[in-house]
């Protein structure tokens, strides 16, 4: 079975969040699977793209509205990242240093969709599945089955997994005479409100759409930022498959990125080495428990909630707690931070950025994560976290209510907690001090986390299953 995944992210050649990790994973585990599977991606002009080789494979051109528009098919040698990937390169749309926030997104997106239509027919490539990742990608499913020049593609199943169904790639009806000629009597399914919805597109017209946990596929029906009708009245041909984590690089025993490697039975002593290592470096007390934040500066993410649960824990909680926070967004979450940063020196503690090298030492220094978000469709950080034996603090929301288990059940593991509050998120953080603080139970806890499975493999597999139904 030949399998394309369709993606403007994808780790290590781009990633903003997630979706990369995914993109960048699940292929190689299909591959080991017996599956064909491909990613093609937008040429972007980053490290990845310099350090590595690329064959040109193929070029064509095709019209934009008025303007015509070339393209190149470039390869990446030697498969480096276990599986068959390609860039799609536009000069002047698809060669940039950043992948979103340009003014012209759609036109860059919709281009990135017709060219890999116009390479796949004029190099006679006929996948068996497109699996689409996100509302850049939304536009595959209605175009293969309407757009004239694609017919040939009517009978390729396309797949859409929703990554993050917030964002939909809004256009305005003025873009519609960018894409491919297409049947005008369809537009219908273009249309959500008004605007050409690109996710919106997506589930109306894939054969089947898939979220990242099952938790969030529920919620959808009843939160999905206006597509709760559509999400529910297409639920039949709606799958939940959990994401997983790349073994293969996120690993404590094997993790080139952090100072001492451990493995469960090692992971008091080295998670103990990591933390030093990082107080001293960051001018934190190791003595202390060590809590952190890792991710985008996000309401979605309940980041703006994260000056008032630092404030509310350092009070209840004096010289009990050190807090770092790596993240980078929206930049009233960071200046509200930075002045705490000057309040609680010595306890708090924080980068702003992103850097891939850090967030792997922080989950092999920290004691606890904490993750607040509003919105989850399934959260990576706390399963990282997990396999470096970093105990989670989640709200009770899509992916993080599938998996983590509260200490309070059977079995459990993590602390959960159900709004996102500062009150909430500070009183789990309080219990989960509490609990740590009893003799034992933070090996007991970390123990138990680093024996669960979250590899890709059963995920890997039940999408294949999926492709297979179809
Ligand atoms: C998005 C979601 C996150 C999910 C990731 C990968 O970033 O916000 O919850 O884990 O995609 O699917």
């Amino acid at each position: 079975m030949h399998v394309v995944h369709l993606s403007v992210e994808c780790f290590p050649l781009a990633k903003v969040g997630g979706l990369a990790d995914v993109v960048g994973a699940l292929p190689r585990y299909q591959r080991k699977l017996g599956v064909d599977a491909w990613v093609v991606c937008p040429f972007y002009d980053k490290p990845f793209t310099r350090d590595h080789n690329f064959s040109s494979i193929a070029k064509g051109s095709f019209f934009q509205g008025s303007e015509e528009l070339h393209y190149e098919v470039l390869k990446e040698t030697s498969d480096s990242l276990g599986f068959p990937l390609y860039l799609i390169h536009i000069p002047s749309k698809l060669d940039r240093q950043e992948i979103y926030c340009y003014p012209d997104e759609a036109e860059q997106w919709i281009a990135f969709q017709h060219a890999f239509l116009h390479w796949l027919k004029n190099s006679q490539i006929k996948p068996d599945v497109i699996n689409c990742h996100d509302h850049h990608v939304g536009l595959i499913p209605f175009l293969t089955k309407h757009a004239s020049d694609f017919k040939e593609f009517e009978n390729v199943k396309t797949v859409f997994t929703v990554h993050n169904g917030q964002y939909q790639g809004w256009m305005n009806w003025s873009k519609g005479i960018l894409l491919p000629a297409f049947d005008t009597w369809k537009w219908g399914l273009l249309d959500w409100d008004g605007l050409i919805n690109p996710l919106a597109v997506a589930i109306k017209c894939c054969d089947a759409f898939t979220t990242v946990s099952e938790g969030y596929l529920q919620e959808l029906y009843r939160q999905a930022n206006g597509l709760e009708d559509l999400f529910f009245s297409e639920a039949a041909k709606g799958y939940g498959i959990v994401n997983g984590i790349d073994d293969a690089y996120w690993n404590p025993g094997e993790d080139k990125l952090i100072p001492v490697n451990y493995d469960v039975e090692s992971s008091k002593k080295g998670k103990a080495k990591n933390k030093k290592v990082f107080c001293e470096k960051y001018g934190l007390d190791e003595t202390l428990p060590l809590l952190t934040y890792i991710g985008r500066f996000a309401t979605e993410k309940g980041a703006d909630l994260l000056s008032e649960i630092v404030v509310n824990v350092f009070s209840n909680n004096e010289n009990k707690i050190s807090i770092f926070i790596l993240g980078s967004g929206d930049t009233q979450i960071q200046t509200n931070l930075e002045k705490l940063l000057t309040e609680y020196p010595g306890r708090l503690a924080a980068f702003f950025g992103y850097n891939e090298t850090l967030a792997h030492e922080v989950y092999a220094a920290a004691d606890m994560i904490l993750m607040p978000s509003r919105v989850e469709p399934c959260g990576l950080n706390q399963l990282y976290a997990m396999k470096y034996g970093t105990i989670p603090i989640v709200r009770r929301i899509g992916g993080l209510k599938d998996t983590v288990r509260d200490v309070s059940e059977k079995k459990g593991y993590g602390f959960v907690f159900p709004e996102a509050t500062p009150e909430d998120a500070a009183s789990a953080i309080e219990r989960a001090l509490d609990y740590i603080g009893q003799r034992g139970k933070m090996q007991t806890i970390r123990r138990k986390e680093m024996e669960l499975d979250f590899s890709w493999d059963k995920s890997a597999q039940q999408y294949i299953d999926l492709y297979n139904r179809l």
